[in-house]
């Protein structure tokens, strides 16, 4: 079976070889009754993989998560290496610059791999990067198979490994858990295709919403658990983005404390370069760079800014006289800034929210009411009136977090492409 023939036959939901949220199955089932007497024979699934490669590609997928927060600006990717139904080796790239997925499993399977399938959950390389071209390495063990988990559409990449791999003589599928390969890495695949980093909304709210106090304090909102969590949820981002109001108000760190993992690139929206000399980010400018984002031609400011370590990147204005986001939004991708954690404050996820520019919103709830009349809440006018114009999240995830609440979702559809 081809590749274009496998395409599409995630099997999150509906059983094996069906797409999740497809309802065509008599349509599917009736063109999967036929498939060929060796595929049969050899105990292979209608989509042509054998039971123990999908046990393998989800062993990978395992293996491939944990590589986040570290592997970027590169994918994460995990691979097995199989001897019919025997795991021989695997490995997950672990770090940009580091030995790539398959070329660790095949290492570590060694002569044993010589006539093994190879089963990794992204389309492996066939050019050289700072590593050498997994193509190489797979031909060199002498892997008879390779079922893949997706296509890299990484222009460098592109079908160009599973042609080669082809082309040698080696047999390749591609499509094995499809869905859940291409869920690793949804900030890469979404750069790639629109030159926009994956967004993910976080905020810690009152039980009735809102964000700070009246005296706007938001400092401590959230429990010790819930602490932890953000700053791991941080430290598996590129880039962390708060307005300079939330500067002013809470004087951030933005760095990565309570959990392992690097400080990402702290990115504060700041028209007029009101930023203080004195605010904490600037003074930690040794434990992770700090970009003030300005619309301001005020230069004196800006350097002043700039010999405080910081590094002053100038747009022009939006029409409401801010800071851009999609141009800033582009310049992160180019800065190789894949995944952007937005913490705040409210005129902030108003912005991103209205421009259709959020991902993935994470909400902690306090088990406490604020209550106020100028309190803010998550986000201010958004342009929609009516309660069909809402932003709606889908597979909406719930968990308790210490004495909190936790809620994940992605924004669905055309989620804030309404102004
Ligand atoms: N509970 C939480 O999770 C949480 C998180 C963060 C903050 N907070 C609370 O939120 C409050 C601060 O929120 P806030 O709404 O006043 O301020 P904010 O969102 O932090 O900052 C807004 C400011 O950013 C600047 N900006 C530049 N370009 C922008 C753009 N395109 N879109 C939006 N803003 C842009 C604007 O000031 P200039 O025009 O001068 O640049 C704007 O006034 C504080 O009370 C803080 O404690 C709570």
């Amino acid at each position: 079976m081809g590749e274009g023939s496998s395409h599409g036959t995630g099997m999150s939901g509906m059983g094996p070889g069906l797409p999740a949220g497809v309802c065509l199955r008599g349509f599917f089932v009736s063109l999967r009754i036929e498939p060929s007497f060796a595929e049969t024979a050899r105990g292979r699934s209608p989509a042509g993989y054998t039971p123990a490669e999908e046990r393998a590609m989800r062993l990978a997928i395992r293996l491939a998560r944990r590589g986040i927060g570290t592997t970027h600006p590169n994918p994460r990717v995990g691979a097995v290496v199989l001897r019919g139904r025997e795991t021989i080796a695997s490995g997950y790239h672990q770090r940009a610059g580091e030995a790539h997925a398959e070329a660790r499993a095949l290492q570590l399977a060694g002569s044993r791999a010589r006539g093994a399938t190879l089963v990794v959950t992204l389309e492996p390389c066939a050019h050289h990067g700072r590593t050498p071209p997994c193509v190489d390495a797979i031909l060199g063990a002498g892997i008879a198979r390779v079922a893949i988990g997706m296509r890299d559409p990484n222009p460098r990449v592109d079908g160009r490994g599973i042609e080669r791999l082809r082309r040698e003589g080696v047999d390749v599928e591609v499509g094995l858990l499809e869905e859940e390969c291409r869920s690793l890495n949804p900030a890469y695949l979404k750069q790639l295709r629109c030159g926009l980093p994956w967004v993910t909304l976080k905020a810690m709210l009152s039980l009735d919403g809102r964000m700070a106090s009246e005296s706007g304090e938001s400092r401590g909102l959230g429990g010790d658990a819930e602490q932890r969590l953000c700053h791991r949820i941080r430290a598996e981002h590129d880039a962390v983005l708060v307005g300079v109001g939330t500067v002013l108000v809470d004087d951030p760190l933005l760095t990565v404390r309570l959990a392992r993992g690097r400080t990402p690139l702290r990115v504060v929206l700041d028209s007029a370069l009101r930023t203080p000399h004195r605010s904490r980010l600037l003074e930690s400018v040794g434990e992770g760079p700090v970009v003030i984002a300005t619309v301001s031609r005020d230069a004196a400011r800006g350097r002043s800014l700039e010999e405080r370590g910081a590094a002053v990147w100038r747009f022009d204005p939006a029409p409401d006289g801010r800071v851009p986001l999609r141009p800033l939004l582009e310049r992160l991708v180019a800065d190789g800034r894949y995944a952007l954690l937005v913490e705040g404050g409210a005129a902030t996820h108003t912005s991103f929210l209205r421009e259709g520019l959020v991902d993935r919103i994470a909400i902690g709830i306090a088990p406490l009411i604020l209550g106020g009349t100028n309190s803010p809440t998550l986000a201010g006018d958004l342009g929609r009136v009516r309660l069909a114009e809402g932003i709606a999240l889908e597979s909406l995830r719930a968990r308790r977090v210490g004495r909190d609440v936790w809620l994940e979702g992605r924004v669905s559809g055309d989620g804030a492409r309404h102004v």
